[in-house]
């Protein structure tokens, strides 16, 4: 249920909800009159001006310091509005607590085609005219349906069997690394290209049961269709040769099924008409983009989160049972994926004392909610033994990432397989140096230049490799 009574001692209100508070452009902020109706036994509100409504998205002031318009929100305007590209209004979920409970409730939808329905770039709402939907933007009792079709293949036990190869594509990975740096004869080799990107992939390949020779032309289409400066031409046709892909996939698990989650599905799903082909191949091909980028994002940021603190870091290289610890931590501090949690109102909703109409958007903003200092004590310090550290970096509720066990097992043999593997890692060029990701945008690099000790052995080893 929605809060009615959740409302913050800081602010002024009545059994009904506020007005709008809102962000002032210096920075300012001022909470709003207080609603209608206000005894006069309580205390009057004072009225304040109106400022104009913010731009969303915000941008980060540098590198990965989250918007600082987020901590001022939290503080003064926790459910605020805020102005889209296209000139919409939408509601902005600041707190831990509300953005919970927008989360759980089934009044707010994911549908993206309902009318109001926050998108965040122009030309959103075109590209999903016509296409099959898939779970990740339905509403239960559909959502329900096709999430159960696939969770399992995410599931703690399957995760757990596949940990041995994930380990094997994490070393396979080093050792390519180290083999190009001696055969390039350079000092730097890029991470993002070389093992965070690849491995993502290679997991989820084999996941999903797709050849890892497929491995070039499948990435860079994926690369094509999600980069923000393809042409629309571009990134349809890309769309296009992957949906074909997936279908051929789809009749040669058919013809050959093997140990592979579309071949379960195929198997268990398709032949009893619980999925029609088109809604298997949408959703393979949903499972296929889906978290390659924000696990390799989160790859690169925990390595340069984790150089910056090199007495944490000692730490877990000494006693690795501390890395789930670290990995929820950098999961928290980062928020690779920011911008997901959109949804749109059916009914009228109340949350943290302001009233969501119907057909008005919002977005439950995790990357604010993990630096909620009502429930991560000194939100902005970087420490990997905060206990408890309930963060939402997968989101949420009935929509919370399928694959967060997945990307926390990945994340875990990733880190560990490179600073032990790769003794004395650290980045190549110095961080003033490195490319990020839009200050609009999720939180990434574009490419993570490494470098490493080589030891007398390793130079051998090469030697070797390279005849
Ligand atoms: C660090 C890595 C990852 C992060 C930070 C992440 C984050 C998220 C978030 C925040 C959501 C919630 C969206 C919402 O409520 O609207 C989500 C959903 C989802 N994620 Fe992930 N994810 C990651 C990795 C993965 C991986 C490896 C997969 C595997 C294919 C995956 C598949 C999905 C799917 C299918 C959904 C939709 C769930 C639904 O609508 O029920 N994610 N993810």
């Amino acid at each position: 249920m929605l809060l009615n009574g959740l409302m913050r001692p800081t602010m002024l209100h009545n059994a009904g909800s506020r007005l709008p508070c809102k962000l002032l452009p210096a920075g300012r902020m001022l909470t709003v009159s207080a609603a209608a109706g206000a005894s006069s036994a309580q205390p009057q509100p004072k009225h304040h001006e109106h400022a104009d409504t913010p731009n969303f998205p915000f941008k980060r002031p540098a590198a990965d310091h989250p918007p600082a318009e987020y901590a001022k929100l939290r503080r003064e305007c926790p459910v605020a509005k805020a102005r889209m590209f296209d000139g919409s209004d939408v509601w902005l979920i600041t707190k831990l607590k509300d953005l919970k409970e927008v989360l759980q409730d089934n009044r707010l939808s994911k549908v993206r085609t309902h009318p109001g329905f926050p998108e965040l770039v122009p030309g959103a709402k075109a590209a999903i005219e016509g296409r099959e939907p898939t779970f990740v933007d339905m509403d239960p009792p559909q959502h329900t349906h096709f999430r159960s079709i696939f969770e399992p293949g995410f599931s703690k036990q399957r995760v757990d069997a596949m940990k041995p190869s994930i380990k094997q594509h994490t070393t396979e990975l080093i050792d390519a690394m180290k083999l190009q740096r001696w055969k390039g004869g350079g000092d730097a080799v890029d991470l993002q290209e070389n093992f965070s990107l690849p491995l993502a992939f290679k997991v989820i390949y084999q996941l999903l049961g797709i050849p890892f020779e497929d491995y070039n032309m499948l990435s860079n289409n994926v690369a094509v269709r999600a980069s923000g400066s393809s042409t629309a031409r571009d990134a349809a046709a890309a769309q296009e040769q992957l949906t074909r892909y997936m279908d051929k996939l789809v009749t040669e698990k058919e013809k050959h099924p093997s140990k592979d989650l579309i071949s379960e599905v195929v198997q268990g799903h398709l032949k009893n008409g619980n999925t029609s082909r088109e809604q298997l191949v949408a959703h393979a091909f949903l499972l296929l983009v889906a978290g390659n980028a924000t696990v390799a994002s989160m790859i690169n940021l925990g390595v340069i989160t984790l150089l910056r603190h090199p007495e944490q870091l000692e730490a877990v290289k000494k006693d690795p049972s501390l890395w789930p610890s670290a990995v929820a931590e950098i999961c928290r501090y980062h928020t690779a994926s920011a911008y997901a949690l959109r949804r749109v109102a059916l009914q009228e909703v109340h949350v943290g004392g302001q009233s969501i109409k119907p057909g008005e958007g919002l977005i439950a903003l995790n990357q604010s909610a993990n630096r909620d200092e009502d429930v991560f004590p000194e939100p902005d310090r970087f420490d990997i033994s905060r206990k408890p550290n309930p963060h939402v970096a997968y989101g949420y509720g009935t929509h919370v990432c399928p694959g967060e066990y997945l990307s926390n097992v990945e994340l875990e043999i990733a880190f560990s397989g490179l600073f032990e593997r790769l003794p004395g890692l650290r980045l190549a060029v110095p961080e003033s140096q490195i490319q990020w990701s839009g200050p609009d945008k999720d939180v990434g690099v574009a490419a993570l230049p490494v470098t490493w000790k080589m030891g007398k052995e390793e130079q051998e080893e090469m030697r070797r490799k390279a005849k």
